[in-house]
Protein backbone atom coordinates (compact mmCIF):
# COMPACT_ATOMS: atom_id res chain seq x y z
CA UNK A 1 0.00 0.00 0.00
CA UNK A 2 1.27 3.87 -0.82
CA UNK A 3 3.14 5.32 2.06
CA UNK A 4 2.79 8.86 2.97
CA UNK A 5 6.78 10.29 3.43
CA UNK A 6 7.84 11.95 6.62
CA UNK A 7 10.00 14.40 5.25
CA UNK A 8 13.04 15.22 7.64
CA UNK A 9 12.06 19.40 7.87
CA UNK A 10 8.18 17.33 8.95
CA UNK A 11 10.09 14.91 11.42
CA UNK A 12 12.18 17.91 12.93
CA UNK A 13 8.82 19.42 13.85
CA UNK A 14 7.34 16.17 15.77
CA UNK A 15 10.58 16.01 17.44
CA UNK A 16 10.41 19.70 18.77
CA UNK A 17 6.74 19.26 20.23
CA UNK A 18 7.62 15.85 21.43
CA UNK A 19 10.46 16.81 23.51
CA UNK A 20 8.48 19.54 25.16
CA UNK A 21 5.32 17.97 25.69
CA UNK A 22 6.32 14.82 27.30
CA UNK A 23 10.16 14.96 27.48
CA UNK A 24 11.24 12.34 25.14
CA UNK A 25 13.91 12.72 23.02
CA UNK A 26 13.15 11.17 19.43
CA UNK A 27 16.67 10.51 17.58
CA UNK A 28 16.81 11.11 13.72
CA UNK A 29 17.24 7.15 13.27
CA UNK A 30 13.20 7.38 14.62
CA UNK A 31 12.72 8.47 11.30
CA UNK A 32 11.36 5.31 9.79
CA UNK A 33 9.49 4.00 12.95
CA UNK A 34 7.43 7.51 13.29
CA UNK A 35 6.99 7.16 9.97
CA UNK A 36 5.53 3.35 9.67
CA UNK A 37 3.57 3.22 12.75
CA UNK A 38 1.86 6.72 12.06
CA UNK A 39 1.27 6.12 8.16
CA UNK A 40 -2.01 4.02 9.00
CA UNK A 41 -3.35 6.98 11.84
CA UNK A 42 -3.05 9.52 8.79
CA UNK A 43 -5.32 7.50 6.55
CA UNK A 44 -7.59 6.80 9.43
CA UNK A 45 -7.33 10.59 9.72
CA UNK A 46 -8.25 11.23 6.29
CA UNK A 47 -4.79 13.22 6.04
CA UNK A 48 -2.65 13.91 3.07
CA UNK A 49 0.88 14.86 4.64
CA UNK A 50 2.58 14.68 8.12
CA UNK A 51 2.43 18.20 8.20
CA UNK A 52 -1.36 18.12 8.05
CA UNK A 53 -0.86 15.28 10.99
CA UNK A 54 1.28 17.77 12.75
CA UNK A 55 -1.32 19.86 12.57
CA UNK A 56 -4.00 18.11 13.70
CA UNK A 57 -1.81 17.05 16.45
CA UNK A 58 -0.98 20.19 18.41
CA UNK A 59 -4.33 21.96 17.79
CA UNK A 60 -5.80 18.58 19.70
CA UNK A 61 -6.66 20.75 22.72
CA UNK A 62 -7.48 17.48 25.16
CA UNK A 63 -4.33 15.94 24.48
CA UNK A 64 -6.06 12.31 22.97
CA UNK A 65 -4.08 12.95 20.07
CA UNK A 66 -0.68 13.57 22.14
CA UNK A 67 -1.56 10.23 24.04
CA UNK A 68 -2.09 8.22 20.49
CA UNK A 69 1.09 9.40 19.51
CA UNK A 70 2.88 8.16 22.10
CA UNK A 71 1.61 4.97 22.42
CA UNK A 72 2.36 4.50 19.07
CA UNK A 73 5.84 5.28 19.18
CA UNK A 74 6.96 3.90 22.20
CA UNK A 75 6.24 0.48 24.20
CA UNK A 76 4.40 -0.32 27.09
CA UNK A 77 5.87 -3.79 27.45
CA UNK A 78 5.84 -4.89 31.02
CA UNK A 79 4.98 -8.19 32.78
CA UNK A 80 4.68 -9.43 36.67
CA UNK A 81 7.54 -10.09 38.91
CA UNK A 82 10.34 -8.30 35.80
CA UNK A 83 13.59 -7.14 36.90
CA UNK A 84 13.88 -10.43 39.35
CA UNK A 85 16.94 -9.83 41.09
CA UNK A 86 15.09 -6.64 42.26
CA UNK A 87 12.38 -8.76 44.06
CA UNK A 88 15.03 -11.03 45.46
CA UNK A 89 16.93 -7.61 47.14
CA UNK A 90 13.43 -6.59 48.23
CA UNK A 91 13.44 -9.56 50.14
CA UNK A 92 16.29 -9.18 52.30
CA UNK A 93 15.48 -5.30 52.32
CA UNK A 94 11.90 -5.52 54.18
CA UNK A 95 13.01 -6.07 57.61
CA UNK A 96 14.92 -2.93 57.06
CA UNK A 97 11.63 -1.12 56.28
CA UNK A 98 9.60 -2.57 59.19
CA UNK A 99 12.56 -1.35 61.72
CA UNK A 100 12.25 2.13 60.40
CA UNK A 101 8.64 2.35 61.46
CA UNK A 102 6.30 3.63 63.82
CA UNK A 103 3.14 2.82 62.19
CA UNK A 104 2.22 0.16 59.80
CA UNK A 105 2.00 2.54 56.81
CA UNK A 106 3.66 2.03 53.55
CA UNK A 107 3.60 4.11 50.86
CA UNK A 108 5.20 3.52 47.35
CA UNK A 109 5.03 4.78 44.14
CA UNK A 110 5.12 3.37 40.33
CA UNK A 111 6.21 6.32 38.17
CA UNK A 112 5.33 4.67 34.42
CA UNK A 113 3.08 1.60 35.93
CA UNK A 114 1.93 0.33 32.03
CA UNK A 115 -0.88 -1.95 32.60
CA UNK A 116 -0.87 -2.49 36.09
CA UNK A 117 1.90 -5.52 36.44
CA UNK A 118 4.08 -3.63 38.40
CA UNK A 119 2.26 -2.14 41.05
CA UNK A 120 0.38 -5.48 41.65
CA UNK A 121 3.43 -7.10 41.81
CA UNK A 122 4.63 -5.03 44.68
CA UNK A 123 1.40 -5.91 46.60
CA UNK A 124 1.54 -9.79 45.84
CA UNK A 125 5.24 -9.38 47.10
CA UNK A 126 4.45 -7.29 50.26
CA UNK A 127 1.37 -9.92 50.58
CA UNK A 128 3.68 -12.66 50.54
CA UNK A 129 7.06 -11.26 52.67
CA UNK A 130 5.68 -8.62 55.02
CA UNK A 131 4.18 -10.09 58.40
CA UNK A 132 0.72 -9.45 59.29
CA UNK A 133 0.47 -7.97 55.63
CA UNK A 134 -3.22 -7.50 56.15
CA UNK A 135 -2.94 -4.92 59.41
CA UNK A 136 -0.69 -2.55 57.76
CA UNK A 137 -2.14 0.65 55.97
CA UNK A 138 -0.52 -0.27 52.39
CA UNK A 139 -1.18 2.46 49.04
CA UNK A 140 0.56 2.49 46.02
CA UNK A 141 0.61 5.07 44.04
CA UNK A 142 0.65 4.29 40.40
CA UNK A 143 0.65 6.60 37.50
CA UNK A 144 1.09 6.80 33.56
CA UNK A 145 0.81 9.35 30.80
CA UNK A 146 -1.52 6.30 28.68
CA UNK A 147 -5.15 6.68 29.48
CA UNK A 148 -5.44 2.60 27.14
CA UNK A 149 -2.80 1.61 29.73
CA UNK A 150 -4.19 2.76 32.82
CA UNK A 151 -7.78 1.68 31.93
CA UNK A 152 -6.47 -1.64 31.53
CA UNK A 153 -5.00 -1.44 34.89
CA UNK A 154 -8.11 -0.48 37.27
CA UNK A 155 -10.09 -3.05 35.86
CA UNK A 156 -7.11 -5.69 36.60
CA UNK A 157 -8.02 -8.42 34.59
CA UNK A 158 -5.00 -10.30 33.25
CA UNK A 159 -4.53 -13.74 30.27
CA UNK A 160 -4.29 -16.86 31.98
CA UNK A 161 -1.04 -17.46 30.28
CA UNK A 162 0.53 -15.06 32.64
CA UNK A 163 -1.31 -15.66 35.40
CA UNK A 164 -0.40 -18.85 35.59
CA UNK A 165 3.17 -18.72 35.42
CA UNK A 166 3.42 -17.40 38.77
CA UNK A 167 4.02 -19.32 41.85
CA UNK A 168 0.83 -20.87 42.69
CA UNK A 169 0.27 -19.84 46.21
CA UNK A 170 0.97 -16.18 44.71
CA UNK A 171 -1.62 -16.79 41.99
CA UNK A 172 -4.60 -18.03 44.49
CA UNK A 173 -4.26 -15.33 47.18
CA UNK A 174 -3.73 -12.26 44.24
CA UNK A 175 -6.53 -13.28 41.77
CA UNK A 176 -10.10 -14.51 41.05
CA UNK A 177 -10.78 -16.76 38.27
CA UNK A 178 -13.52 -15.92 36.28
CA UNK A 179 -14.93 -17.97 33.38
CA UNK A 180 -16.48 -15.53 30.74
CA UNK A 181 -17.71 -16.64 26.95
CA UNK A 182 -15.65 -19.58 27.15
CA UNK A 183 -12.78 -17.68 28.25
CA UNK A 184 -10.49 -18.26 31.43
CA UNK A 185 -9.66 -14.69 32.78
CA UNK A 186 -7.90 -13.60 35.90
CA UNK A 187 -8.96 -10.10 37.80
CA UNK A 188 -6.64 -8.97 40.64
CA UNK A 189 -8.76 -9.46 44.01
CA UNK A 190 -10.32 -6.35 45.02
CA UNK A 191 -8.09 -6.17 48.51
CA UNK A 192 -5.50 -5.35 46.27
CA UNK A 193 -7.22 -3.43 43.84
CA UNK A 194 -8.22 -0.84 46.79
CA UNK A 195 -4.89 -0.21 47.50
CA UNK A 196 -3.57 0.62 44.38
CA UNK A 197 -4.75 4.80 43.23
CA UNK A 198 -4.28 5.26 39.79
CA UNK A 199 -3.29 8.50 37.83
CA UNK A 200 -2.53 10.05 34.59
CA UNK A 201 0.65 11.65 35.06
CA UNK A 202 3.28 12.99 33.10
CA UNK A 203 6.36 12.59 34.81
CA UNK A 204 7.83 15.88 32.45
CA UNK A 205 5.29 18.17 32.10
CA UNK A 206 2.85 18.14 35.15
CA UNK A 207 3.20 20.11 38.73
CA UNK A 208 5.26 18.61 41.33
CA UNK A 209 2.66 18.22 43.67
CA UNK A 210 3.71 15.70 46.17
CA UNK A 211 3.77 16.31 50.08
CA UNK A 212 4.56 13.05 51.58
CA UNK A 213 7.62 11.10 50.91
CA UNK A 214 7.29 7.47 49.21
CA UNK A 215 9.29 4.06 51.30
CA UNK A 216 10.17 3.33 47.79
CA UNK A 217 9.85 4.70 44.38
CA UNK A 218 9.74 2.25 40.91
CA UNK A 219 10.50 4.11 38.00
CA UNK A 220 11.95 1.36 35.50
CA UNK A 221 11.82 1.21 31.54
CA UNK A 222 9.96 4.57 31.55
CA UNK A 223 13.38 6.64 31.06
CA UNK A 224 14.97 5.21 28.17
CA UNK A 225 13.24 7.56 25.53
CA UNK A 226 14.13 10.74 27.18
CA UNK A 227 17.60 12.34 27.08
CA UNK A 228 19.98 13.74 29.94
CA UNK A 229 18.95 16.64 31.36
CA UNK A 230 14.96 15.19 31.75
CA UNK A 231 16.32 12.01 33.26
CA UNK A 232 18.64 14.03 35.96
CA UNK A 233 15.32 16.54 36.41
CA UNK A 234 13.03 13.98 36.58
CA UNK A 235 15.60 11.57 39.33
CA UNK A 236 16.57 14.67 41.28
CA UNK A 237 13.10 15.19 41.84
CA UNK A 238 12.21 11.28 42.58
CA UNK A 239 15.47 11.97 45.28
CA UNK A 240 13.44 14.67 47.28
CA UNK A 241 10.73 12.16 47.75
CA UNK A 242 12.41 9.36 49.18
CA UNK A 243 13.63 9.78 53.36
CA UNK A 244 17.56 8.23 53.61
CA UNK A 245 18.46 4.51 53.10
CA UNK A 246 15.58 3.85 50.99
CA UNK A 247 15.28 2.66 47.42
CA UNK A 248 14.93 3.92 43.93
CA UNK A 249 14.39 0.97 41.56
CA UNK A 250 15.34 1.70 37.43
CA UNK A 251 14.85 -0.99 34.79
CA UNK A 252 18.09 -3.13 34.32
CA UNK A 253 19.16 -1.46 31.22
CA UNK A 254 19.06 2.21 32.95
CA UNK A 255 21.98 3.84 34.99
CA UNK A 256 22.24 7.10 36.79
CA UNK A 257 24.82 9.58 35.33
CA UNK A 258 24.46 12.48 37.80
CA UNK A 259 22.61 12.63 41.57
CA UNK A 260 25.89 10.48 42.88
CA UNK A 261 25.86 12.63 45.66
CA UNK A 262 22.32 11.64 46.77
CA UNK A 263 21.54 8.23 45.27
CA UNK A 264 24.13 4.94 45.48
CA UNK A 265 23.97 1.78 43.63
CA UNK A 266 23.61 -0.67 45.29
CA UNK A 267 23.35 -2.99 42.29
CA UNK A 268 20.65 -4.22 40.04
CA UNK A 269 20.01 -0.93 38.98
CA UNK A 270 18.56 -0.09 42.81
CA UNK A 271 19.58 3.03 43.87
CA UNK A 272 19.85 4.04 47.88
CA UNK A 273 18.72 7.50 49.44
CA UNK A 274 21.70 8.56 51.06
C1 LIG B 1 7.94 0.05 29.03
S1 LIG B 1 6.68 0.62 30.09
C2 LIG B 1 7.37 0.13 31.68
C3 LIG B 1 6.32 -0.36 32.66
C4 LIG B 1 6.87 -0.82 34.01
N1 LIG B 1 7.45 0.27 34.74
C5 LIG B 1 7.87 -1.94 33.83
O1 LIG B 1 9.09 -1.73 33.98
O2 LIG B 1 7.45 -3.05 33.51
C6 LIG B 1 6.93 2.38 30.09
C7 LIG B 1 5.72 3.19 30.53
O3 LIG B 1 6.14 4.54 30.78
C8 LIG B 1 5.12 5.41 30.36
N2 LIG B 1 5.69 6.75 30.12
C9 LIG B 1 6.47 7.15 29.08
N3 LIG B 1 6.75 8.46 29.19
C10 LIG B 1 6.17 8.90 30.33
C11 LIG B 1 6.07 10.18 30.97
N4 LIG B 1 6.65 11.28 30.45
N5 LIG B 1 5.38 10.26 32.14
C12 LIG B 1 4.76 9.17 32.65
N6 LIG B 1 4.80 7.95 32.09
C13 LIG B 1 5.48 7.80 30.93
C14 LIG B 1 4.56 4.74 29.11
O4 LIG B 1 3.24 5.16 28.83
C15 LIG B 1 4.65 3.24 29.47
O5 LIG B 1 3.45 2.75 30.00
Amino acid sequence: MYEIELKPEEFKLFQTYIYEKVGISLGKEKTTLVKGRLNKRLRQLNLQSFKEYYNYLTNDANGDELLFFVNAISTNVTSFFREEAQWRWLEGYISELIATKKEKKIRIWSAGCSSGEEPYTILMFLQNNLPDFENWDIKILATDISTKVLTHAVEGFYAQKDVEQLPKNIALASFDKINSDNEIKYQIKPHLREMVIFRLYNLVTDPFFFKNKFDMIFCRNVMIYFDETTRQDVVGRFAKLLPKGSPLFLGSSESLMAHKETLKLLGSSIYKKI
